[in-house]
């Protein structure tokens, strides 16, 4: 099958190589021309594991391509995958669809022959609808269909996730479009993804309701580890003992600072906007937004706390600052609330991120250093706020030897309690009474 994907940030990027590695004849579209030419050059403008290696690959075997021109990708495409932005719309929340409505125009004025026009950016209901009213207008006589078909992946598991999801679920009332999707997605079927077709706007919403559960779910826990803490309870006991049950599901219940990334604070705030729009409001989703907001900006009330209240003067070591480990991705991480809520308290933040360098921008008057151990090197006390790899087997009598006092607070529980009170840290973490 031959795919143009317009848009080549995170989604389009990894959907375009993953489909190109189902053996398919792919071609990423940015208007982004510098993006493109160092695209071309095998540059890979996000950190996400395994990436790099597919896009060499298959642009070496000859099925993947970049381009600033959609025209000829387009004209040839047996299906056109809108793969762009759908930021929150600043002041009010609502999905900014201007990238999406843009590319439908663009599609229109290019497409030859029937092609489905596919939605994998996240859009409210009826986007899809009006997807094909521009289409529709523009060229009355098109031969096309437009299908929704949300995207499930992770930031730093995304080629996982991609080439071995839970399912794929394609939003199309056209049979056509229905075949061209199976065929599309036909090498996942050997074992056995099951491929749930949906009316279109009930796909749209699917992707909405799957991140509105997941982030209810870690607000869930996240509430019972406040908790466990006032009652002396373990919140990892509570989500293994609950989470064995199947109903529940043992996935999504690690405690920790609030849920933050490119998607769940966006998505969530959306559905919200679409739900009142409608006229039946999900309020648990609402209350979400409110705790996981609330929840980032008393994060660092829980490093004063280990320093008797006062963070004057005192120097805090930070590790970690991207949303989630095995990504570069800085946006609405739990970071950009606890730093700056550590500096108003009168600390001096220093820092350390494996990728996120991004964060140099965004956190003003942080110290960056090169390692955890220089990030460590002198601090009243540590904060872990990023569960990276590196930093769970850290050497702790060289971390202590380092600190100026050993205070450490984990917000990822990284470490167990027992372990860093015998070597005589004072430890605090999330949801351990
Ligand atoms: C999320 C969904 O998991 C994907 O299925 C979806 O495709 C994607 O959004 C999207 O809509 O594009 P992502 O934002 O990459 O993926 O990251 P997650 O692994 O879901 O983590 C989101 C946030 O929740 C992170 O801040 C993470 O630290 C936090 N989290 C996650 C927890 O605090 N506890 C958990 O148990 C799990």
């Amino acid at each position: 099958m031959r795919v143009a994907m317009i848009g080549t940030g995170y989604v389009g990027l990894v959907s375009g190589a993953c489909f190109a590695d189902f053996g398919h004849d792919v071609v990423c579209i940015d208007k982004d021309a510098g993006k493109i030419e160092r695209l071309k050059q095998g540059e890979i403008p996000i950190f996400e594991p395994g990436l790099e290696a597919l896009v060499e690959r298959n642009v070496r075997e000859g099925r993947l391509a970049f381009s600033v021109d959609a025209a000829d990708a387009v004209r040839a495409a047996d299906a056109v995958f809108i793969a762009v932005g759908t930021p929150s719309r600043r002041g009010d929340g609502y999905a900014d669809l201007s990238y999406v409505h843009a590319a439908a125009e663009e599609i229109a004025g290019l497409m030859d022959g029937f092609t489905v026009v596919v939605t994998k950016s996240t859009v409210p209901v009826g986007t899809g609808d009006e997807i094909e009213a521009i289409i529709r207008k523009a060229r009355p006589d098109a031969q096309f269909a437009v299908v929704s078909n949300p995207e499930f992946l992770r930031e730093g598991a995304a080629i996982e996730d991609f080439k071995r999801p839970d399912r794929i679920v394609v939003g199309a009332e056209d049979e056509r479009a229905k075949a061209v999707m199976n065929e599309l997605y036909r090498p996942l079927f050997l074992n056995e993804t099951p491929i749930v077709f949906t009316g279109r706007r009930t796909s749209e919403l699917i992707k909405y309701a799957a991140n509105a559960f997941l982030a209810l779910k870690i607000t869930f826990i996240n509430e019972i580890a406040d908790l466990c803490e006032a009652v002396g309870a373990d919140v990892q006991q509570v989500a293994r003992g609950i989470g064995l049950d199947k109903r529940i599901g043992n996935k999504f219940l690690n405690a920790g600072p609030g849920y933050g990334g490119s998607c769940f604070p966006k998505d969530t705030i959306a559905l919200v906007r679409t739900a009142q729009d409608a006229g039946t409001p999900v309020r648990l989703i609402e209350t979400t937004v409110e705790i996981n907001d609330a929840r980032k900006k008393a994060m660092a009330g829980r490093v004063a706390d280990v320093l008797d209240g006062d963070l004057t003067g005192k120097v805090i070591g930070v590790l970690g600052l991207t949303f989630k480990p095995n990504t570069d991705d800085m946006r609405d991480a739990p970071s950009l609330d606890i730093v700056p809520a550590l500096q108003a308290m009168g600390a001096t933040v220093q820092a350390y991120d494996p990728e996120g360098h991004e964060a140099k921008q965004m956190l003003p008057g942080v110290v960056f250093k090169a390692g955890p151990y220089e990030a460590v090197e002198g601090a009243d006390a540590v904060v872990i706020i990023t569960e990276w790899d590196q930093f769970r087997a850290l050497d702790l009598d060289r971390m202590k030897a380092l600190m100026k006092s050993p205070n450490v607070v984990d917000l990822r529980n990284i470490y167990r309690p027992e372990d860093m009170r015998s070597r005589g840290f004072r430890y605090s973490s999330v949801g351990r009474g």
